[in-house]
C-alpha cells in the first residue's frame, strides 16, 4: 500500500526529472483477455488525455472497451479534484459501483486521477469503500499493468499512489478518441500555487517534455492524418522554464507550427508568463489558431493578490489589448471565480468591469470551492452562499450577453470549420469548430468528416451556430 501525503505533496524536490520509455512486461499482456473495460472521465483535457493512455494500456493487456458501465468487467473512474461538486459526483458514482459489485462480485473497480492523489479522499475510501479494487494516481499511470496484476491476485484493495511526481514517461501507448484532433502533453504539473488551487498538489512539480519529443509526436500525428493538435499543460506559457535551456513556449509554438500541421491550439495560459514573443508568434503563423483561453479569476487587485495570481487588473487588461492588437481576429475566453474568501461587492464589481471591457467570447464561471490543504481553504470566508450565487447569476448574465454578441458578428460570414463528428441532435448534421473555437452545426454528408471546410454561418445562438457548406 502506497498512500498519498498532503504535507509531502506541498514540497518541491530538486530531484532531476528523468526521461524514461514506457514498457509493458509480457507477463501482463494476457491478463485482460476475454474481459471488457469502461472508463468514466471527469475534469479537464489533461484527464481526458490520461484516459486515452489508460485505455491503450488496458488494450495491451487484452481488455476490450465497452460503451456502458453495466457491461464492463473493469470499471475505472478517472477523477477530478478541482471543486467540491466534481468530488461529490465521484463519490455518488462510487456508491453505484458498490451496488454493481454486490451483484457481480467478480468485476474490478477502481479510481485514479486527481482525487486519488488526495490524502483525505484515500482515507475516506479506506474507511468506507474498501470494496474498491484499485486506487492509483496521476504519477504512475505507466505502472497500471503491475497494479492491476496485484489486485487480480489478492482479495483486498490495492492502493498505489505516489506523492512525489515521477519521471517523464515517453512512448506511452494512446487510444485517441478522435481521428482528426489530438491532445499532446507538453508539460506536467504546476508550480504556480494559486492559493485556491489543488492542482500543484495533485499533479506535482512542473516538468516540461523535451522539445524534440513533442515535435516528433506532432509530426507523426500529421503523418497519420491528424488535422489539429492541442498542446496541453496546466500552464503552457511556462513551458521550458524548468529545463534551464534557452527555448520557451514561443519557440515551441513556432516549432510545432513549422511541422505544417493544419491547426495548432494550446491550453491553458496563465497571464503571468504570456510574453510579447508568444503573441507575435501566434499572430505570425496562420496555422496557430486565433483562440486564447486567458483565465482572469478576479478583476479586483486585492483578491488577485490573495489568490497569488501575480498580476493586476491593469496589467491583465494591457495584455488583453496587446493580444487583440497583434491578433485582431482572436477569440478570447476566460475562467472566473466568484465568492473567493473576503470578496466584497466592490471587488465583484471590479470583476464585472473587466468582463464589460473585455467582452469575452465566453467564460467558465465558478463559485469558490475550498480545497483541503490549499491556503485559501483556511482564509476567513463570511460571505453567505446566497450572495455568492447571486453574484454568479449576475456574472453569467453579463458573460452570456457578450457571448451572443460575439457570435452575432459571424452571421452571414464564411468561416473554416474542422468537421469532427455527427451532431448529437440531428443525424444529417456534422459538428465542428471554427479556428476561433466556435461550435458550428453544418448540414453536410458524413463523408466530409475530418475535413476542414468553408462554412457560411446562417444562424447564431449563445453557445453554437448553424451553417452550410459555402
Ligand atoms: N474553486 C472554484 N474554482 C476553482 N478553479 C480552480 N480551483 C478552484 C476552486 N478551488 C477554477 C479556476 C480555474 C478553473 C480550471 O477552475 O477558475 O481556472
Ligand atoms: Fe481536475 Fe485539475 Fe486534475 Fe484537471 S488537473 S482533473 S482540472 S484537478
Amino acid at each position: 500500500m502506497l498512500m498519498p501525503h498532503l504535507a509531502e505533496a506541498k514540497k518541491r524536490t530538486k530531484n532531476k526529472v528523468m526521461i524514461k520509455k514506457y514498457e509493458i512486461k509480457d507477463e501482463f499482456k494476457k491478463l485482460g483477455l476475454g474481459k471488457t473495460y469502461f472508463i468514466k472521465t471527469y475534469g479537464c483535457q489533461m484527464n481526458v488525455h490520461d484516459s486515452e493512455n489508460i485505455k491503450a494500456i488496458l488494450e495491451q493487456m487484452g481488455f476490450k472497451e465497452v460503451s456502458s458501465m453495466d457491461q464492463a468487467d473493469l470499471v475505472l473512474l478517472n477523477t477530478c479534484a478541482i471543486r467540491e461538486n466534481a468530488h461529490n459526483k465521484v463519490f455518488g458514482m462510487i456508491g453505484r459501483l458498490k451496488h454493481m459489485k454486490e451483484e457481480k462480485p467478480n468485476i474490478i473497480t477502481g479510481i485514479c486521477g486527481c482525487m486519488a492523489q488526495e490524502e483525505v479522499v484515500v482515507n475516506e475510501i479506506l474507511d468506507k469503500y474498501r470494496f474498491l479494487d484499485i486506487v492509483f494516481g496521476t504519477h504512475n499511470i505507466n505502472e497500471l499493468p503491475m497494479i492491476l496484476a496485484k489486485a487480480m491476485h489478492q482479495n483486498k484493495i490495492e492502493v498505489d499512489v505516489k506523492t512525489i511526481e515521477g519521471d517523464i514517461i515517453e512512448n506511452m501507448p494512446v487510444k485517441r478518441d478522435s481521428k482528426y484532433k489530438a491532445w499532446v502533453n507538453i508539460m506536467y504539473g504546476c508550480d504556480k500555487f494559486c492559493t485556491y488551487c489543488i492542482v500543484p498538489y495533485t499533479r506535482g512539480k512542473q516538468r516540461s517534455r523535451r522539445f524534440e519529443d513533442i515535435i516528433n509526436e506532432v509530426e507523426s500525428l500529421k503523418k497519420d492524418g491528424y488535422k489539429e493538435v492541442t498542446l496541453l499543460g496546466q500552464n503552457v506559457n511556462a513551458y521550458g522554464k524548468d529545463l534551464g535551456l534557452d527555448y520557451d513556449m514561443s519557440d515551441l509554438l513556432e516549432g510545432v507550427a513549422n511541422t505544417g500541421i493544419e491547426r495548432v491550439r494550446f491550453v491553458t495560459s496563465h497571464p503571468w508568463d504570456f510574453t510579447d514573443k508568444m503573441i507575435e508568434v501566434i499572430g505570425k503563423y496562420p496555422n496557430i489558431m486565433p483562440y486564447i483561453h486567458l483565465p482572469l479569476q478576479s478583476g479586483s487587485d486585492r483578491i488577485l493578490k490573495l489568490m497569488g495570481r501575480k498580476y493586476t487588473k491593469e496589467s491583465y487588461l494591457e495584455l488583453f489589448d496587446k493580444i487583440k492588437k497583434t491578433v485582431p481576429n482572436a477569440s478570447i475566453t476566460t475562467d472566473i471565480i466568484v465568492g473567493f474568501p473576503g470578496e466584497t461587492e466592490e471587488d465583484f464589481l471590479e470583476t464585472l468591469d473587466v468582463v464589460n471591457r473585455c467582452k469575452y467570447d465566453s467564460a467558465f464561471t465558478f463559485i469558490f470551492s475550498p480545497r483541503e490543504g490549499t491556503p485559501a481553504a483556511k482564509m476567513k470566508d463570511d460571505t453567505p452562499l446566497s450572495v455568492k450565487e447571486e453574484r454568479l447569476h449576475r456574472l453569467n448574465e453579463t458573460v452570456n450577453k457578450y457571448a451572443l454578441e460575439a457570435n452575432q458578428k459571424y452571421l452571414g460570414k464564411v468561416v473554416s470549420v474542422l468537421l469532427e463528428n455527427v451532431s448529437e441532435k440531428d443525424e444529417g448534421m456534422l459538428a465542428g469548430y471554427t479556428d476561433t473555437m466556435k461550435l458550428v452545426n453544418v448540414k453536410a454528408p458524413k463523408d466530409m468528416l475530418g475535413k476542414i471546410v468553408d462554412v457560411k454561418i446562417t444562424d447564431v445562438k449563445t453557445w453554437s451556430m448553424d451553417g452550410e457548406i459555402a
